[in-house]
């Protein structure tokens, strides 16, 4: 969603917060905008990513030790200059920068002009601005219904950033004599690894050299925690983009999640009380889910997966361990579905990527992946490393031991990057791509769609191998890109469906492994992986389905870290 940063300290403001949007801008690209405090508040802003945007402004122009920035993903009202935050109040005395979605704004805002205020933008946020005219933050955050983490500043109060948290996430970062508040750690992972979570309720302020946590038991204490993130996990490091970098990085969170072996036991023992086991998640993270159920119900464990906003229709109760999986924590439906299971007496599982995120701290259990900081859009290297927690629980709940050297073959598959980018070359002008697999090849298969449509706008669609016949094999025509992630399981049912794909004309794209000969009388292309077993495919098949997706996007001249329309964490329903 948006992405949030609040500077105060004896530094110029203006360059820490545009330094903290460019590491924020994964949030959301849609505009940006800066308000500082030194003379007067002054404000600039317009639609637009912040490069270009910059070119434009001159943001560092702007003088003053504190201050609030904002990138935008719109919401409500078109991503236009006015739209941009911040927003201020009548007299342009109070900067408001806001993630989320303020539910009662009409009813507000209607108040509000009746009572003479002058709205200048069509957002939900600019309420807030006008409210702390002549309300105290307590008063406003009183009236507001929805999600948001707020952080606002006043021309008359300079030595305080305000801040408010439900819903959306909000970090303060301590440093030495100066803080920063932000919608997340990498804004500020540069200058503090000092870090205090804010949880739901909370408000206060920041200044310099102190804070002020509230909430309503009056004066809340929430522990100062380090991060173990270093600063350079947050930049590209001589990658042209964030997703390649990231992509390469699977091999090493691969690496350190078998370091960290033992601490997924407890968590393998837990699942085995229940009588049944449901995954929820969204987006990338649900194709997770869907690999963990195959896995699961193959070991007996009577599992199922549901998208976090169809999770209203289902069945649930207190025998059922609902696992959530969301690489941000933040995922708005994810954490709907979570709070109805509790209310229905389920226990909760989370895995996430984000420490102290509002799924872990929803979660009666936590297992926190260790892929690091994921800056693009895209899920990436964050996917591999909720894959292979689920592959090592399915391990250990079997007792079994995981294939060793994992993170060695994915170095091997790195290495088919020039042949997958003259694949990428043959199918980067197609309009349509079909990827198809068979158990657990089928979420790869909705994964590798995924993937490919959101960054390179091809359409694309996966499905279940068996399912092409029952009407999609009408789409198939000469030339027309299929991609099969082949397995052992069901391999010589998913050789037919590749034959019948041929006998259209369609291109085969196979992923298969070394020293399978069938293959190639079907493929016209094979990318081999080591050889391996079924349930460990996935976890090397998918970094070629990154790449193919990240070269086309690359040779159609867009960005694969910067998808339109999208934002990184997505905190509405
Ligand atoms: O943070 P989450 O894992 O909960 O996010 C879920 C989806 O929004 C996310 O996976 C989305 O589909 C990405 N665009 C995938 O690349």
């Amino acid at each position: 969603m948006c992405g949030i940063i609040g500077y105060i300290g004896k530094r110029k403001a203006s360059e820490l917060l545009l330094k903290a949007l460019e590491r924020l801008e994964y949030r959301g690209y849609d505009s940006i905008g800066i308000a500082v405090v030194g003379e007067g508040l002054e404000i600039l802003k317009d639609r637009g990513e912040v490069s270009e945007v910059s070119k434009t402004l001159n943001f560092t122009t702007l003088e003053g030790n504190s201050g609030i920035g904002h990138t935008r993903w719109a919401t409500h009202g078109a991503p236009t200059q006015e739209n941009a935050h911040p927003l201020t109040d009548c007299n342009e005395k109070i900067a408001v920068v806001h993630n989320g979605i303020i539910e009662n704004y009409s009813e507000l805002r209607k108040e509000l002009e009746d009572n003479g205020h002058k709205f200048k933008s069509e957002t939900d946020t600019e309420v807030i601005a006008h409210l702390l005219e002549n309300k105290n933050l307590p008063e406003v955050l009183d009236m507001l219904k929805g999600s948001y983490a707020i952080v606002a500043i006043k021309k008359d109060e300079p030595d305080k950033l305000l801040f408010a948290r439900n819903r959306s996430p909000l970090i303060i970062g301590l440093g030495a004599g100066e803080n920063f508040i932000a919608s997340d750690i990498p804004a500020f992972l540069k200058e503090t690894n000092k870090v205090v979570v804010l949880e739901n309720g909370d408000y206060g302020y920041v200044k310099k050299e102190s804070y002020e946590i509230n909430n309503v038991e009056g004066s809340a204490d929430r522990k100062v925690q380090e991060i173990n993130w270093n600063s350079e996990a947050a930049e590209k490091e001589g990658y042209e983009y964030f997703a390649l970098k990231e992509i390469h990085e699977i091999p090493r969170t691969t690496e350190n999640t078998m370091k960290a072996l033992e601490d997924l036991k407890p968590y393998a023992e837990e699942i085995r009380k229940y009588s049944r086991i449901m995954f929820t998640a969204c987006g990338t993270s649900y194709h997770t889910a869907l690999y963990g159920k195959y896995l699961f119900n193959s070991i007996g464990i009577r599992t199922e997966a549901v998208i976090g906003s169809e999770f209203s229709s289902v069945t649930i109760g207190k025998d059922d361990l609902v696992i959530a999986i969301s690489q941000s924590g933040e995922t708005a439906d994810t954490l709907s579905a979570v709070e109805k299971a509790k209310q229905r007496g389920a226990k909760i599982l989370s895995i996430s990527n984000v420490l102290g995120s509002s799924l872990e701290r929803e979660a009666d259990f936590s297992i926190h992946t260790l892929a690091g900081p994921e800056i693009a859009v895209i899920a990436t290297k964050t996917f591999s490393a909720q894959m292979l927690s689920l592959y090592l629980l399915y391990k250990m709940i079997k007792g079994e031991k995981p294939e060793t050297g994992l993170e060695k073959m994915q170095r091997t598959v790195l290495k088919l990057d020039a042949e997958i980018k003259k694949i990428a070359e043959k199918i980067q002008k197609k309009e349509n791509a079909y990827f198809i697999g068979r158990g657990i090849g089928y979420p790869l298969a909705m994964e590798g769609a995924l993937k490919l449509k959101e960054i390179s706008y091809m359409h694309a669609e996966g499905m279940p191998a068996g399912e092409l016949k029952h009407g999609t094999l009408s789409l198939i025509e000469k030339g027309t890109p299929v991609i099969v992630p082949l397995l052992p399981e069901m391999y010589d049912k998913t050789i037919s469906n590749m034959e019948e794909v041929k006998a259209r004309g369609g291109l085969i794209i196979a992923l298969s492994w070394e020293g399978d000969e069938r293959v190639g009388d079907v493929a016209s292309e094979v990318l081999r992986v080591p050889k391996t077993g079924n349930e460990e495919y996935p976890l090397l098949y998918i970094l070629i389905l990154q790449l193919l997706a990240y070269h086309v996007t690359v040779l159609r001249e867009l960005s694969p870290d910067k998808p339109r329309n999208l934002a990184k964490c997505v905190t509405v329903e």
